[in-house]
């Protein structure tokens, strides 16, 4: 048997198992773990996360005809990818959809069949039903999708409208 190797008859560590060189592996574990801990929320923060949802361009809706013309607005909101939309009953009885989300500051606008506008109660703007920004502080008009109704399905997608 060699010197360097463990007799547990002797029931002594090895002569390279000093505690001081234990101590030493605890505190440089410890220490990568605590370095670890501390790089790698940096790491998850500045790398964005892969969505899926990102570069949907169709959707079809949870929901037909039926059920927008049964809202007492004439419209429901829908998820369209990382985006709110809006499908309107417009008075000649077509379907149009927007974008739900204001151009302000991102709140949710809503059909004011009383008015004929599309309004966004955070600071009373106001679209019409092509989506133009008409009054109050909204910049820009909301992005208006194409409407296919196939069958009972209603398909909402990206490009002209
Ligand atoms: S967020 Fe819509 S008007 Fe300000």
């Amino acid at each position: 048997m060699s010197a360097m190797q463990y007799d547990p008859d002797k029931k002594t560590p090895p002569a390279d198992i000093t505690r001081r060189n234990f101590i030493d592996r605890v505190i440089g574990v410890a220490g990568t773990a605590v370095a670890a801990s501390i790089v790698y929320p940096v790491v998850r923060f500045l790398l964005p996360p892969k969505s899926g949802e990102a570069n949907v361009n169709q959707v079809k809706l949870p929901f037909g005809r039926k059920e927008i013309e049964s809202e007492a607005k004439k419209a429901k909101t829908f998820r369209f990818g990382r985006l709110l939309g809006i499908i309107v009953l417009l008075p000649d009885g077509q379907l149009r959809a927007l974008s739900a989300q204001c151009t302000h500051l991102d709140c949710t606008v809503q059909n004011r069949p009383d008015e004929g506008v599309l309004w966004c109660a955070c600071h009373n703007g106001k679209y019409d039903l092509d989506g133009k920004n008409i009054s109050g502080p909204p910049p820009r008009p909301l992005e208006v999708f194409a409407v296919n109704e196939v069958g009972g399905d209603i398909f909402v997608s990206k490009g002209s409208a």
